[in-house]
């Protein structure tokens, strides 16, 4: 039986009205300046892939033994919240890497988390802290990806009915950013590479909430109750003096950092990257230091740093 011409308006009219509000909006593609496309190099993008980001850390072929190693991705990160995502292949391959990509949806896809087609990445990829990346850093990043051996490897993703269902109703892409790289030596370009162009603090703020989403107020306190694939507690960074690096000298920061080791002696797990990290500069890791040192100090007995001599 044919539903009468008005209540077949009413439904058309209805799913239409559905279909636009679950389409998602595509965040515009970033324009650069002339003077943002001549200051980004492929010799920065790799110092803040390998040493800051340390990429690597999730894209490499494997993680838990080559850091450093091809870009070509496909490990597995499971969460009944977002099903099994698969770090992507970041190499040029034109097939099963982003070999066809532009720079600007590399760049969009590092700062807001969306895909070439648009899609929402799986917050496993920290585009909530690469947010704020400059856009010479971001452009530098992509043009340093173009520049790898491309690199064949087909990676295939798994999002769970509740990432499905929150990605149509509330989980949405970044908004559009142009943001400036912090001058030299500032406290500021510290706070930049530990948040936005680095990810200690991702690593090393609590999370709560259903989506686990980092505790801002509480920003460098520590992870008491880490993911369970972490395999250590990432420690108070805060200027604390019993359990943060109030006691820490710049000396002492460099050289654990440097080092892997702790003021005692003990070795830090290399799920710390601090094997990338030392490759830094000592004017960015000092910057670092320097700008840990300005946050308000928080107490956290369940995730302390190592005492200072
Ligand atoms: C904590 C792990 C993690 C880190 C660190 C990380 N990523 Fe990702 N990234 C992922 C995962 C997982 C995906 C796939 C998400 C999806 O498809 O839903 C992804 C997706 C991407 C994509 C989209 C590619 C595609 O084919 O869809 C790009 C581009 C990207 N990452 C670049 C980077 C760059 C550059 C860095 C460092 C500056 C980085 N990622 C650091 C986990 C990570
Ligand atoms: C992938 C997660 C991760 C990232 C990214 C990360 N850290 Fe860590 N960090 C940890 C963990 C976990 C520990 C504790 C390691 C252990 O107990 O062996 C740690 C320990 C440390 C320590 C030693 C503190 C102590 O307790 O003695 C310092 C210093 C540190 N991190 C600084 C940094 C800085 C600076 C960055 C960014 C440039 C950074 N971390 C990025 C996870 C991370």
């Amino acid at each position: 039986m044919q539903a009468p011409a008005g209540m077949r308006f009413h439904r058309i009219a209805a799913v239409c009205v559905v279909a636009l509000a679950c389409r998602h909006a595509q965040v515009p593609l970033p324009a650069f300046s002339p003077a943002i496309v001549s200051a980004a190099t492929a010799a920065r993008g790799e110092y803040i892939v390998r040493n800051v980001a340390v990429c690597g850390g999730c894209h490499a072929a494997d993680p838990k033994h080559d850091v450093d190693g091809p870009l070509s991705g496909g490990t597995e990160f499971r969460d009944w919240r977002i099903g099994i995502a698969r770090a992507s292949n970041l190499t040029p391959d034109a097939e099963t890497g982003i070999g066809s990509w532009s720079d600007a949806e590399i760049v969009r896809a590092i700062r807001n988390g969306q895909r070439k087609d648009g899609r929402l990445l799986a917050p496993v990829m920290p585009y909530e802290w690469f947010h704020e990346m400059s856009d010479d850093d971001a452009l530098s990043v992509a043009r340093y990806l173009k520049s790898l051996a491309p690199v064949r490897h087909e990676v295939t993703q798994s999002p769970s009915i509740a990432f499905k269902l929150g990605k149509l109703l509330f989980l949405r892409p970044k908004p559009a950013v142009s943001v400036a790289t912090p001058p030299r030596g500032a406290t500021a370009y510290g706070g930049y590479l530990a948040q936005h162009a680095g990810l200690c603090a991702d690593c090393h703020t609590p999370r709560s909430g259903l989506q686990s989403k980092p505790d801002k107020n509480r920003l460098f306190a520590g992870m008491a109750h880490p993911p369970k694939d972490f395999p250590k507690r990432p420690t108070d960074l805060t200027p604390d003096p019993d359990t943060g690096i109030g006691r820490w000298s710049e000396a002492d920061f460099l050289q654990t950092l440097r080092s892997g080791k702790r003021l005692s002696g003990e070795e830090l797990d290399p799920f710390m990257p601090w094997r990338q990290i030392r490759r830094m500069s000592d004017d960015d890791l000092r910057a670092i230091y320097v700008y840990l040192r300005s946050l308000p100090p928080i107490r956290n007995d369940e995730a302390p740093a190592a005492r200072a001599k």
